[in-house]
């Protein structure tokens, strides 16, 4: 605390991202990063761009990185936008299109980052609850709102919504802007992305750091009408001109073109879930359904945060939110490789003193 802190400094409740331990040997299921590395052709992308031109700005519109990912949903250039990563997306988003006189929407348990933009640009928001199955239920969202938030899967819970339902509220919905986070869509979800067209208050973001392994570049974007595109590029082009640099344009233009390593690895994640899934109820441990690159888990005879600490002393970190109350005993557990995932499950069974 400063008496030199602008006042809302004071009033902040940051952000707090799973940890990035810097010991070696860890099973980290934590973060939910894919367990394989960028494709190949991301790589060398990467390679071309050291030489002389870092000494050039990159280009302020990414269009070489717009006019892929255009072509790649079959969508014009006006209706991409691209930021540092889909956080400095979404804060773009929040700010840009959420603030209004009424409310937003969003589920009581989701990407808590989303309160967290609220506080920082001062938007009144209502959380919507889950139904006693951890699903958004959409007749819920039904009300008067200055926007609408939600991942499509959700975090941290992974469950899915049918693309009927998000279609079902965006033809009620007419009046404010309905964002779908699709951070996990491409590991089991249906994209909202083919609705751009057809309702101009919906946008639809995604991100490279999960299906296309690029965490550690930044890389998010947003698909919408390009009246919504426009507000987010004067938000950012009054915040920033260049957030991505030559290394993130020329990696993400690589990452979309690589459709065959971005289906393999998609898959295996898929497929790996698939056998943690059914390993983990064989334990008792009950798994909502997901169709994220993780899962959402717990054991009806052990606390998530006792599990969480064992976990740990066997060198495995998975996450653990001990509130709201109702998702303490649950662990989010990334999907990692077959080996990680059977080092995990190997140790569960250690744990909760089971015999193979
Ligand atoms: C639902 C959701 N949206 C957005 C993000 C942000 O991803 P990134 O900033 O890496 O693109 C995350 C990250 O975990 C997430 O879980």
């Amino acid at each position: 605390m400063s008496r030199f802190w602008s006042p809302v400094v004071h009033e902040l409740t940051p952000y707090v991202p799973g940890e990035q331990p810097k010991l070696a040997n860890l099973v980290k299921l934590n973060t939910n990063e894919n367990p394989y590395g960028p494709s190949l052709r991301v790589l060398e992308a990467l390679h071309a761009v050291v030489g002389d031109t870092l000494r050039l700005y990159p280009d302020p519109n990414a269009d070489r990185l717009k006019q892929t990912i255009a072509g790649y949903f079959g969508l014009k250039t006006n209706q991409v936008f691209v930021g540092n990563g889909s956080d400095e997306v979404l804060a773009h988003v929040f700010q840009a299109l959420l603030k209004h006189d009424a409310p937003i929407l969003f589920p009581d348990i989701t990407y808590s980052f989303y309160p967290v933009y609220c506080k920082l640009y001062g938007i009144a928001y209502q959380t919507i609850a889950l139904t006693d199955n951890f699903e958004i239920r959409m007749m819920d969202y039904f009300r008067p709102n200055g926007g609408i938030i939600f991942p499509n899967p959700n975090a941290p819970t992974g469950c899915p919504l049918a693309l009927s339902e998000i279609e079902r509220l965006l033809q009620s919905n007419t009046g404010s802007v309905v964002v779908v986070d699709e951070a996990y869509i491409d590991f089991g979800g249906e994209s909202a992305a083919p609705l751009v067209n057809l309702y101009q208050n919906l946008l639809v973001v995604h991100t490279l750091s999960k299906s296309r392994s690029l965490a550690g570049l930044r890389l998010g974007y947003a698909l919408g009408h390009p009246d919504l595109i426009e507000a987010l590029t004067r938000v950012k082009d009054s915040f920033n001109s260049y957030p991505l640099d030559r290394f993130a344009i020329a990696g993400g233009v690589a990452a979309m073109e690589d459709q065959d390593y971005f289906e393999a690895t998609r898959h295996q994640v898929m497929a790996t879930r698939q056998r943690l899934v059914k390993e983990l109820e064989d334990m008792g441990f009950k798994v909502l359904p997901s169709a994220a690159n993780f899962i959402f888990a717990r054991h009806p005879a052990h606390d998530g945060a006792t599990l969480s600490a064992k976990l740990r002393e066997c060198s495995i970190i998975v996450r653990h939110f001990g509130k709201p109350a109702r998702i303490a005993p649950f662990l989010r557990i990334t999907i990692g490789t077959d080996e990680q995932c059977q080092t995990l499950v190997d140790a569960l069974r250690e744990i909760l003193a089971i015999n193979a």
